[in-house]
Formats: structure tokens, sequence, C-alpha cells
């Protein structure tokens, strides 16, 4: 099967349901490991106004064919389902990015009536932001988590591959402004290029009322250049961290939060680090993921997914889409298993599944 159009290669015929031997009765979302997801993510695209190294091929992933995509209405049910009668707690939206779909704001304003009172959050590289922050608060999305690598005008083109940053500072602003950014959340991923530039981002951070969090890199780029021995550790990312600043531990409060959390000189102010690859937690995972083509994916990692757009398109009741939701969150894999000597990477890279 093609690599290249980002199939998993054990996509199992949509007609079938997974297999729920064992599988205790409730209406929750859980699976063999005692985990029980409340997170729902989901990606409502592949395109992306960036390329980032990490992420994205140099020429874009390839376009998902318009009649698989979900639709704003389709995407808005699954969302009622999820927190209706599987017990989801919050929404984020991921793409590739989110902004670049014409009908983001429909997007949510569809997906806030059908499931008011979740909190719906947004994965952004913040390019577009400055126009539609706006509108977005006002059709119900609550927040956004804002991609930012480093503020470093040259390291950023080389790393995204487009000379953006002046574009992505005004979508933060514009988020500010809309009330969407408090507190303003920055994601950066440690990366050799920039891990020296980290030190600038915490002050930005600090001096914005930022909370900044670096993650890891995890083998789920296109290019396939990941490599265990190259990648900018937690460790090596904190010791250059603590060449600016005094750095102590707060450890985590929720055991199913991702990130350490370190006092930057003596606090209030933290910075988190998600150390993906070095201490995964993926025994504390709590996340259930849909892709754009309505697909739903237990774990980044694992490429057996379970179609829900057919079972939408073919006149199946909720009732019957939650129930093959629950089966597929049944057969959520233990973790990513980098560490593994037999470990294989995902078929599907990050912008193909959402951050
Ligand atoms: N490893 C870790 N994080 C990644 N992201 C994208 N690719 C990777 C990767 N290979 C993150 C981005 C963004 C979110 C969409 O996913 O930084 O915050
Ligand atoms: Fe785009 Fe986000 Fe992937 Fe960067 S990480 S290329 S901003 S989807």
């Amino acid at each position: 099967m093609s690599v290249a159009l980002g199939i998993p290669v054990r996509r199992r015929d949509p007609g079938e349901r997974p297999d729920t031997t064992g599988r205790p009765e409730t209406d929750a979302l859980v699976d063999r490991f005692g985990r029980t997801a409340h997170d729902l993510r989901i990606s409502i695209t592949e395109k992306c106004s960036l390329r980032c190294t990490y992420c994205m091929p140099e020429e874009g992933l390839p376009s998902i064919p318009k009649d698989e995509l979900l639709t704003p209405a389709e995407i808005a049910r699954l969302v009622g389902i999820a927190a209706r009668d599987l017990g989801v707690r919050e929404v984020r939206f991921t793409g590739g990015e989110p902004l670049t779909r014409g009908d983001v704001v429909e997007i949510v304003a569809l997906a806030h009536a059908a499931a008011p009172g979740i909190p719906l959050a947004m994965t952004t590289n913040a390019i577009g932001l400055d126009r539609l922050a706006a509108p977005l608060r006002d059709a119900g999305l609550t927040r956004v988590n804002i991609s930012l690598d480093t503020l470093d005008r040259e390291h950023f083109a080389e790393l995204t591959r487009r000379d953006r940053l002046p574009r992505v500072l005004d979508g933060i602003d514009a988020a500010h402004a809309a009330g969407l950014a408090r507190p303003l959340k920055i994601n950066a991923v440690a990366m050799r290029a920039t891990v020296d530039d980290a030190p600038a981002l915490l002050a930005w951070c600090l001096e914005h009322d930022a909370q900044l969090r670096f993650i890891e890199q995890m083998p789920l780029d296109a290019d396939e250049a990941w490599r265990r021995e190259h990648m900018v550790t937690a460790a090596e990312l904190l010791a250059a961290l603590r060449t600016r600043f005094e750095l102590t531990p707060v450890g985590r409060d929720d055991p199913s939060a991702p990130a350490e959390e370190w006092r930057v000189d003596g606090g209030p102010a933290t910075v988190g680090i998600i150390a993906s690859v070095t201490r995964n937690f993926c025994a504390a995972c709590d996340r259930t993921r849909l892709t754009a083509q309505g697909t739903v994916r237990s774990c980044l990692f694992g490429d057996d997914e379970t179609d829900l757009r057919h079972l939408l398109r073919s006149g199946a009741s909720d009732a019957g889409i939650a129930d093959r939701w629950r089966a597929a969150m049944w057969g959520k894999q233990a973790g990513h298993g980098i560490d593994a000597a037999d470990f294989a990477r995902p078929v599907r890279s990050m912008g193909a599944i959402g951050g």
C-alpha cells in the first residue's frame, strides 16, 4: 500500500469491528491497560502554512481528496457523540495547520453547538490568527496552544522552510487580544539546530507571561531523518536552559499531564518539558484521536485505525458509532515502544495524524 499517501498499512476493512473480547460493560473509552480516554484530538486537515522538518516533507503532504475529509457537520456529530456517550471532557483541533481549512470557524461553531460546555482548544502555528482569533473565539473556541520553536528569524526559516516568523508573532498578538491565549501557551520541539536558542525563547516567554513547554522530538517526521542518537534529550535541553536560568523541579501535579515542570529562578514562572521519548508517559495516556479522514487512531504510533467516516456516511446511529469507537479504544496499544529493539515507525507522519 502507498506510504506516500499516508495510508496506514494495517487499515482494517471499514466494516470490520475490532475485537472486544474481555471488554467490561462501560460507556467510557477504556483499553486493556486500564486507561480511560477523556481527551479527544481531531486533525482537520493535512495542509500547513509551514514545513517544519520534524513533521512535513518539503513539498507538503499529498492532498486528501475532498470527499475523504470529514465535513464540519460530521466533525460536530462525532464531537457530540464523544462528549455525550463516551465521556470525553476536552476537544483539541489540530492539523496539519487547522487554520488553513477555510471552514475552520464553522467547524468550531458546530462542535460548540454539539457539545456545549466542553472546552474546545486548538494547536496552531498562529499564522492566520491575526484574522481568525476573534471569529474563532466568537464561535466558541476556548483557547489556543501556539507552536513556536525559536525566535531567531533565520533559524525559524530553516526549521520551518518558510520565512514567516513575523506572521507568527502577529498571530500571537491577536490571540492575546482576543482572549484566546490567557495564559499564552507555547510549545517548542527541542531540535539540534535550535537548542542554543532555548534560553532566549524562555526569556521571551517570561517577559510575555507565556507558559513554555519543550517537547522531545519523536520519530514522526515525514522525511524519516529522526535518529535516537541525534535527538535533543530533556536532559540536554535542561543543561542548555541552565546556562541562563536556575531551574528547580516542581514535579507533575496531574499524573496524566505529560509535561514535567521546572520553576524558573525561584518562581513563580515555570517551564515544562515533555520527555516523550526518554521518559515516556504512555501508561498515563488519556487520549483518543481522529484523523482528518475520520478514522480513530488511538495512539500516535499505532497504524491500526478504525474508520468512522464509512459508518457516518452509511446511516449508522450515534449508538453504533459510539460502539465502534469504544471497540477501537479497547485495541489501543500499550505505548510507542521507541526504545524497543523491534520499534517500527508509524506510516503516518505528524502532519497526517495531528499533534
Ligand atoms: N515530535 C514532537 N512534536 C511534534 N510536533 C510535530 N511533529 C513533532 C515531532 N516529530 C508538534 C508540533 C506542534 C504539534 C502540532 O505537534 O510542535 O506543537
Ligand atoms: Fe505545520 Fe505544525 Fe507540522 Fe510545523 S509541526 S509543519 S506547523 S503541522
